[in-house]
């Protein structure tokens, strides 16, 4: 069963235990949560001036948006105001810094599903990050940039947590989709032919929906399974997320529950110390290498082209 946390007061190793066993977390919007949120709003509008980026597809054709999408996204994502504003969530939700580890901040948007729903905004099928190569201790952390409704946001199917589904996640190596997909991905306007993990099996009933105003922030387990929902709405919808590990985790190899992922390779070279920035040190990303990493292949953080139409949500 699935336990949804509204501003718990909790000890962080509390509150991972309980995310590591399905629980959800759902967060009222904070100082540096609204900052973040503030600095995302900000570049979409700048980018799609003088209109709302939330009916830009009103006055723009899908190859346009993307056109856009394929500078703003990574712009957002290596802004140092980004980087220097997420320890501060952490903070504020009472994280120790020397042992929080986070992965860059994603920009993400799902306009209505007729418009552009693939490659730079591809809309997320139900999926578990682990199918990607996100460790099982992996974190999500999700804020909505603008009010969000149920049927443009983001939806969980919590049954699934600690029951598997069918899914070809086999097909998924983390290497290679950097060096080989992610850097088209601005190039997927009509439809995206990138491979990628689905279910194999027809997920059972409707995804749960939790809605977080501007700046609020739903927190859960990389191995929950969840997905974009269709924006069956009229207005584009626009988030920010990002993804955390926490080092006494890491080391100890705890988490939720492996019920079904089979990626290879690790995005544990991907996450920064929230205090200095520091990598994860290379014995325990060690730990979670299969042999599938080779020199040419393993990427940095930073060093990605980081194109925005990535795995996610
Ligand atoms: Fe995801």
């Amino acid at each position: 069963m699935t336990n949804v946390y509204i501003d718990a007061d909790l000890t962080d190793e509390e509150r991972r235990a309980r995310l590591y066993a399905g629980d959800i977390f759902l967060f009222s919007p904070t100082p540096a949560s609204l900052e973040l949120v503030a600095l995302g709003r900000r570049m979409i509008e700048e980018a799609f001036a003088p209109h709302d980026p939330r009916t830009i597809h009103r006055h723009k054709s899908p190859a346009e948006v993307a056109e856009i999408l394929a500078v703003v996204k990574p712009a957002f994502i290596h802004h140092p105001e980004a980087k220097r504003i997420l320890p501060m969530i952490m903070a504020e939700r009472g994280v120790d810094l020397d042992k929080l580890y986070f992965d860059v901040p994603r920009l993400r948007s799902a306009y209505p599903s007729h418009f552009l729903s693939s490659g730079i905004a591809y809309a997320f099928h139900p999926h578990r990050d682990t199918w990607y190569s996100a460790p099982q201790c992996q974190l999500n952390w999700w804020l909505p940039i603008y009010p969000v409704d149920p049927n443009n946001g983001m939806g969980f199917y919590p049954r699934y947590f600690d029951a598997p589904i069918a899914n070809n996640s086999e097909i998924y190596n983390y290497y290679e989709w950097n060096t080989k997909s992610r850097a088209s991905a601005a190039a997927h306007v009509a439809n995206d032919t990138r491979q990628q993990p689905k279910p194999q099996a027809p997920v059972e009933g409707v995804s749960q929906r939790y809605i977080a105003p501007p700046g609020g922030i739903i927190l859960f387990s990389g191995a929950q399974l969840h997905e974009t929902v269709p924006n069956t709405t009229d207005v584009a919808r626009y988030s920010i997320d990002f993804r955390t590990v926490h080092l006494d985790d890491v080391s100890a190899k705890r988490g939720a529950p492996n019920v079904d992922a089979k990626s290879t390779g690790t995005t544990m070279r991907d996450y920064l110390r929230a205090s200095d920035l520091s990598k994860l040190p290379e014995e325990l990303v060690a730990l979670y290498d299969d042999g599938s990493a080779t020199p040419d292949k393993v990427l940095y953080f930073g060093d990605r082209l980081a194109a925005g139409g990535d795995q996610g949500m």
